[in-house]
């Protein structure tokens, strides 16, 4: 089956209302001649801006978070993901190592944001990944077997065919360490097989992304990986022109 790969770019808790706008104007220009989806991922008080601004651009806009509660109620603080597909938005990330570690997100927290997205039409991207200790403990697989393990557990199929996954090892998150090509290839290789073993259906349409540390001059080595469908891009996304470079190595 062939996949289209996915750039997503998440700017974590950056930018400001004019990056936005200049972030719009740059991707509307150069977005139409990009043969692989787009996708912008910024804090919550810019994605209408964004909407607006991307209106005639094929890039779509999603959030870095959804509450794990479906419907609307007292949980002060939180965005359901009714209000993120109400505003424009078509992702969202869900447990990004970020949110696992400073927020206490648990797998089974980051299943239950999975079935929320997905209740109300919104693909989530579900980060998994090791930490430097366990990579070098011989632990990656066994971790990511974990992860991907409780996805299977608690959300139904239907969830679970909405679903892409983002690998990003987090000793390369922010570091300028990225994974080798060969070391990212080896874990999608790995992930897809964990969930052909479930689903082979699944493991043939599910995107695969590659988190970390990724750049205009590292993007087509990683991209040659037969099960790396894409990117989830942090400080690279926050200026259009690097990440429209990502964006062409994807072919
Ligand atoms: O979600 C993207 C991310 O964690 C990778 O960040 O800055 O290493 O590209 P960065």
């Amino acid at each position: 089956m062939s996949r289209t790969m996915l750039i997503a770019g998440n700017w974590k808790m950056n930018g400001d209302a004019g990056q936005v706008d200049a972030f719009a104007r740059s991707l509307a220009a150069d977005a139409s001649a990009i043969t692989a989806d787009m996708l912008v991922c910024v804090p919550f008080v810019y994605i209408e801006r964004l909407v607006a601004g991307l209106a005639d651009a094929p890039v779509a806009v999603g959030g870095q978070n959804v509450a794990a509660e479906v419907d609307a109620g007292a949980f002060t603080g939180e965005v359901n993901g009714a209000m993120l597909a109400d505003i424009g938005c078509r992702y969202v990330i869900v447990g990004h190592s970020e949110r696992r570690a400073m927020y206490g997100e648990t797998d089974s927290v980051v299943a239950a944001k999975t079935s929320a997205a997905v209740a109300v039409g919104l693909t989530p991207i579900v980060c998994v990944g090791e930490t430097l200790e366990q990579r070098e403990a011989d632990q990656t697989e066994a971790v990511l077997a974990a992860q991907i393990g409780a996805l299977f557990e608690q959300c139904d199929a239907r969830t679970l065919a909405e679903v892409v996954i983002a690998y990003e090892p987090i000793w390369a998150i922010g570091t300028g360490r990225s994974a080798s090509p060969e070391q990212a290839q080896d874990v999608h290789a790995f992930l897809r097989g964990q969930i052909a073993d479930r689903d082979a259906t699944i493991s043939e349409s599910v995107l695969l992304l590659y988190g970390g540390s990724v750049k205009p001059d590292n993007a087509a080595a990683l991209f040659a990986g037969a099960d790396v469908d894409g990117a989830l891009i942090g400080g690279a996304s926050l200026k259009a022109d690097s990440f429209l470079d990502i964006a062409r190595a994807a072919g």
